[in-house]
């Protein structure tokens, strides 16, 4: 399969057109969202939606989030929408935050990987409004990047994963999260957390009161344990090279990385004191900046040819939160305390 890459910034009408004529076809679409590409397709044909799994080589038990345009087009894919969801809805969306409910009979088990529930976002980038909008329909994407590969953060990332697989990519630039939305379940009270993200866990907290933060957003699941968010219990985010997260001072993190002929993952302008190979992600005390930055920097690592990686720590507070759940993903875990 041939596959057609539109840039959305120069070739709006056209863009928007192709894409639409692929979605009304039951085809699967690259498409810009704020926080990573999302590979899309119409969400009430579970041919199409089967095409995206095949795709991306996802494992079908993990379900998709569903994307919307317009608050009105949220009622037709749940049971009921919670009370706590109109509050969130109505502060937050169009943001990088999913928001989980009990789904409507019109969602099949291929979108909800046989889960009783659906994962519902509203993008904030008008160029996905603008796509879901031009179809009509609400679009079934996960990021769209191989499955346990780190998200693609620009088209040339999507090409790279995606090139003979699918028939359309729709270029809109950077992303300008760059890491994946938020997201939570409504499913249960207190809600749950079940993935940080752009939509911070400070701000939603002050506005609905108690949000329990799922083990697995800061630990390892255990082998044999029921994840609350399939996609948590899958390898993520990982790039070929081996990455350790040393948690010290700049001094202890330099001296281990110079002396064990490591590459640095620091944070901006701390490569001008390293002797050794370093790729920067963002500003130490800016998480938006980091979370920007991240996945692009792991993917530099592996064209690098980096092996051996230290990993500056971020901090865990607002957006660093989600920064150092992806990274700690990347790692496998592995955290050294120094
Ligand atoms: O920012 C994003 O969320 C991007 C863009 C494209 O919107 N999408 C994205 O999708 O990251 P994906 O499929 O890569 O990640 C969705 C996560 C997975 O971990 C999945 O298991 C979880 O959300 N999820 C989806 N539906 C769920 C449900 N009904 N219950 C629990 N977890 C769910
Ligand atoms: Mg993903």
């Amino acid at each position: 399969m041939k596959t057609e890459v539109i840039n959305i910034t120069t070739e709006y009408e056209r863009a928007l057109e192709e894409a639409s004529k692929c979605l009304k076809n039951g085809e699967v679409v690259g498409i810009p969202t704020e926080t990573v590409y999302g590979l899309a397709a119409n969400a009430f044909d579970e041919d199409a939606v089967r095409k995206i799994f095949v795709a991306k080589g996802r494992p079908s038990d993990n379900p998709l989030i569903v994307h919307i345009a317009k608050l009105e087009d949220l009622a037709p894919l749940v049971e009921e929408i919670p009370e706590k969801v109109k509050i969130m809805a109505e502060k937050f969306w169009p943001a990088a935050l999913t928001m989980i409910m009990k789904k409507s009979d019109k969602i099949s088990n291929v979108v909800s990987g046989n889960l009783p529930t659906v994962a519902v976002r509203m993008p904030k980038s008008d160029y996905a409004r603008a796509i879901i909008e031009a179809c009509g329909l609400p679009l079934a994407a996960p990021s769209a990047n191989l499955s346990g590969s780190p998200s693609p953060t620009n088209a040339k990332y999507v090409y790279d994963d995606m090139n003979g697989r699918i028939p359309l990519i729709i270029d809109g630039g950077n992303c300008e999260i760059g890491v994946e939305s938020t997201v939570i379940s409504f499913a249960e009270n207190p809600p749950r957390l079940l993935r940080p993200g752009g939509v911070t866990l400070e701000e939603m907290t002050e506005l609905i009161g108690e949000i329990v933060v799922d083990d697995a957003v800061l630990n390892k699941l255990e082998e044999g344990a029921t994840a609350s968010s399939p996609g948590m219990k899958y390898k993520h985010y990982a790039p070929s090279a081996d990455i350790t997260i040393i948690k010290s001072d700049f001094d202890t993190f330099k001296s281990l990385c110079e002396s064990e002929n490591a590459t640095a993952l620091c944070f901006d302008g701390e490569e001008k004191s390293l002797s050794c190979p370093a790729v920067t992600y963002g500003d130490i005390n800016d998480g938006f900046s980091q979370s920007a930055r991240l996945f692009d920097a792991l993917r530099e690592l592996d064209e690098m040819g980096a092996t051996k990686v230290y990993a500056r720590c971020p901090d865990t507070k607002g957006m660093g939160l989600a920064v150092y759940n992806r990274l700690i993903r990347a790692s496998g875990f592995k955290i050294k305390v120094i």
